[in-house]
């Protein structure tokens, strides 16, 4: 059986209470057992998402991590701290942390050193830019962002996910223009190539930007695609369990 993640990154887009809310709409979701699904709420309400989860089979995971476990860093929470109070995954690098918040390669390595030595499964994202695209960049820009942040790591099957989210195809509150999946399958079955020359392990390859329940199976179906990671469409209950159910017809 091929295992088909569906991932729901939160973002910023929910308060507190709209969180709670949605992590009891989402506990009720039936989960197909080829599906393995997480949320990624905003860290504050991390408890109580998963204490709605509990009897779900929904995993919990973090937006960003520290890359240091412990000590005097003022506003940062640690992978260590995260994996405490449930997150089996976290996200790193993702394309808002790198651009808004000027995250280097550098920070993205010791962030996903920091997930395997707290025991968390990291997700690193990786993607171009509109501008990188334009310049015949994109290759360059995944083969950089891949070296710097694979390379020399000792890693089992599933231990570490890629997340592909080319930089434009990143919704702004739901509005986007997603990745074509012809395009998608064509830098999958390159990326899945340059993967290789860092470790023989299983390592699944997601796609994100813009995806929603009316285009998931245009990409949950390609044979390079192991998953997405869903943004805006995740913060609607009744559209992320839609694209839950859409594994069964990838
Ligand atoms: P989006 O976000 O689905 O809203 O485009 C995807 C992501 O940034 O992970």
């Amino acid at each position: 059986m091929r295992l088909m993640y569906i991932f729901g990154n939160w973002k910023m887009y929910l308060s507190h209470e709209q969180a709670k809310a949605h992590a009891q709409a989402i506990a009720g979701i039936e989960i197909p057992a080829e599906a393995a699904v997480a949320v990624f709420p905003d860290v504050l309400s991390l408890v109580e998402v998963r204490d709605s989860l509990t009897e779900a089979d929904v995993a919990l995971g973090a937006q960003n991590v520290a890359w240091v476990p412990q000590g005097a860093y003022t506003g940062a929470t640690s992978a260590a701290l995260v994996s405490e109070v449930g997150c089996e995954y976290a996200l790193v690098g993702h394309s808002e942390r790198r651009h808004i918040f000027g995250e280097t390669n550098d920070a993205v390595r010791k962030k996903l050193e920091a997930c395997l030595d707290a025991g968390i499964t990291p997700v690193l994202c990786i993607g171009e830019t509109a501008e990188d695209k334009e310049h015949g960049k994109q290759e360059y820009r995944l083969k950089k962002q891949l070296m710097k942040a694979l390379d020399g790591l000792v890693l089992r099957d599933n231990q570490l996910i890629v997340a592909y989210e080319p930089v434009w195809a990143i919704s702004q509150g739901g509005k986007g223009m997603a990745c074509e999946p012809a395009d998608v399958a064509k830098t999958h079955a390159w990326l899945k190539e340059e993967v290789k020359q860092y470790t023989d392990a299983c390592i699944p390859l997601l796609y994100g930007g813009s995806t929603n329940p009316e285009n998931v199976v245009g990409y949950t179906s390609l044979e390079d695609v192991d998953g997405v990671l869903v943004g805006h469409a995740s913060t609607d209950a009744a559209r992320f369990e839609a694209m839950v159910r859409a594994v069964h017809s990838s």
